[in-house]
């Protein structure tokens, strides 16, 4: 397995940072967050789907830096709501994103509805400076609850019942989160991903 010197992370999300040291640190020698490289971007999601914002985020970093870049992008789905959120998430109820002003809008576009499905998504791009891209993905299942469930994680994980935990991801641990999550399956796609590289 052949062992990349240096990457960074498009992020300064720590939970996301710590999680991908943990599970990419042996593929390596050095993995950096943007504030660890002294980086102060804001980058426009300006994509249609997670796999183009993962792209556009990746490769800005890459294209700056000279290095390796990683980037997620992820997101809720609906099926009631015909995919929505999506990748509109962050900003569901306006800018500047608000978890709490989120959730609420998703209660309410929800009352009613009887098919409570839905999904956390999230895809996983690595931009290399010689233009090459890995992309990964992974899906989490479950239901939105009708009310808020949990003070755990972030985003709409109080309102989210994951069908794996049996719980909703506000009253999961982060270990437990991890385990069945989005972000920790398409984490686990890209190391075979990489794993399997010469
Ligand atoms: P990001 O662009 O990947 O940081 O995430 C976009 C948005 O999707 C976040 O601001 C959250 O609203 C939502 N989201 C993504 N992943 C999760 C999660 O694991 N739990 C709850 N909400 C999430």
């Amino acid at each position: 397995m052949k062992k990349i010197n240096e990457l960074i992370i498009a992020s300064n999300n720590k939970h996301k940072i710590i999680e991908i040291k943990d599970i990419l640190g042996e593929f390596f020698k050095n993995i950096y967050s943007l504030s660890e490289k002294n980086i102060n971007v804001e980058i426009e999601e300006t994509g249609k789907t997670f796999e183009e914002n993962a792209i556009i985020k990746a490769k800005y970093i890459s294209e700056l830096t000279g290095l390796p870049a990683l980037s997620d992008d992820s997101g809720l789905e609906v099926e009631a709501l015909n995919g929505a959120p999506g990748v509109y998430s962050a900003r569901y109820a306006g800018e500047p994103s608000n978890s709490d002003i989120n959730n609420k809008k998703l209660l309410k576009e929800m009352q009613g509805k009887s098919n409570r499905n839905a999904n956390f998504t999230s895809v996983i791009a690595i931009c290399y400076p010689n233009g090459k891209i890995i992309t990964a993905n992974g899906k989490t299942y479950g239901k939105i609850l009708t009310e808020l469930q949990g003070e755990n994680g972030f985003g709409y994980d109080p309102l989210f019942y994951s069908n794996d935990l049996k719980k909703s991801f506000g009253l999961a641990t982060s270990e437990e989160k991890n385990a069945v999550s989005h972000r920790g399956r398409a984490l686990q796609n890209l190391k075979e991903i990489l794993s399997k590289r010469k």
